[in-house]
């Protein structure tokens, strides 16, 4: 499929002249315009997933975060995704944290954010989503809570009521190191309570995924795998940005507070990854997600234990060719290793 283009100015130049929030700012808006970048996308059936009752073209999504406010998820699936999350929703509006927020270490390829769940709220995401609710295309809602809520698994619930039916998938983020205390929910008993009251207010048997953090003892690993299956959780999105700073090379923006992600993050998230397919041991699904720039990364976390991929930060470096790219080199490295499918190479490391 080639989409027109007038748009080869998505992750180009001009936009990194721009400071990092503007640039992404104007890349939305010119998506929303109708902007869109040629590409081929290729179809490969050896990229095909099955995975908790969704049908996915190729293993290649984009992660939470890009498309905060579900403005543009028909243009990103256009690109060649196989499944796109938008989110993180918040059932209140909320501004986030002051300016600036976000920040580029172009030579790590690596970025810094502390967003801190800035989004439109629930009314006006959900009224997006639902409207595009009919086309196709597998597009997920990354589930938040507020800043200032006094009850944050009531704003999980809240959401994930008037989404799901919108929605292919939900995700249940309590990783996002820019709300404070948010990822205490991680601990076995908070978990639990959360899972209990969110999985209590499905109404469809569309998948829910839990996405976790990458700074995790082996303890709280163990801690939220046995929750996540005890509350039939459908996989875990293994991980969201880092606190640490491991491998990130001098620069003025380096101890910047928020989480870290792009290049550095590639090898502590393929780890984790790693970590909880062996803690899993094939009863769960997995999705990695963290620092991938080429179909070679994909592969890796393919071969860690992950069925599904997801991306965001290197479409800011590399531009929108890359999921596309991506999928076009993704069966070169099954081929190499004897692999007719997807599915034959998930976990193949760790086995
Ligand atoms: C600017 C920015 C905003 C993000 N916002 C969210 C978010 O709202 N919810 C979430 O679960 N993850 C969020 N993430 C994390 C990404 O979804 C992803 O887990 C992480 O960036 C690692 O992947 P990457 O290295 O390919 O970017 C955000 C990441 C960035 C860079």
């Amino acid at each position: 499929m080639t989409v027109p283009l007038p748009l080869a100015t998505l992750g180009s130049r001009f936009l990194t002249l721009l400071d990092a929030e503007k640039a992404h700012q104007a890349t939305i808006h010119l998506l929303k315009r109708g902007a869109r970048a040629s590409v081929r996308v290729p179809s490969d059936d050896r990229l095909k997933v099955s995975l908790a009752g969704l049908e996915f073209s190729n293993p290649v999504g984009l992660a939470a975060g890009f498309d905060k406010n579900a403005e543009v998820p028909d243009a990103m699936l256009a690109l060649g995704f196989g499944f796109v999350e938008v989110g993180a929703v918040t059932p209140k509006a909320q501004l986030g944290n002051d300016k600036p927020r976000v920040f580029r270490l172009r030579h790590n390829r690596a970025v810094i954010n502390r967003y801190g769940f800035n989004n439109d709220g629930l009314d006006a995401i959900s009224n997006r989503l639902e409207k595009r609710s009919k086309r196709k295309g597998i597009v997920g809602i990354n589930l938040g809570a507020n800043k200032d809520s006094e009850d944050r698994t009531e704003d999980y619930v809240t959401s994930l009521k008037r989404l799901e039916p919108h929605v292919s998938f939900c995700t249940v983020n309590i990783s996002s190191p820019n709300t404070p205390g948010l990822r205490a929910l991680q601990g076995r008993a908070a978990l639990d309570d959360l899972l209990s009251r969110v999985t209590a207010a499905r109404t469809t048997d569309k998948p829910l995924f839990l996405k976790v953090a990458p700074d995790l003892t082996d303890e709280d690993k163990a801690d939220i795998v046995a929750s996540a299956k005890a509350h039939n959780i459908s996989g875990l999105i293994v991980s969201n940005t880092t606190i640490s700073r491991d491998g990130v090379a001098e620069h003025p923006d380096a101890g910047q507070a928020g989480g870290l992600s792009g290049a550095p993050l590639f090898r502590l998230s393929t780890e984790v990854l790693r970590d909880f397919a062996r803690e899993v041991a094939g009863d769960m699904p997995l999705i990695g997600v963290g620092g991938i720039f080429s179909a070679r990364d994909a592969y890796k976390k393919i071969l860690a234990g992950a069925s599904l991929v997801q991306l965001y930060t290197a479409l800011i470096y590399q531009g929108p060719g890359l999921p596309s790219d991506i999928i076009r080199k993704l069966p070169e490295f099954l081929d190499a290793d004897g692999f007719s499918s997807i599915k034959e190479a998930v976990g193949a490391d760790v086995r």
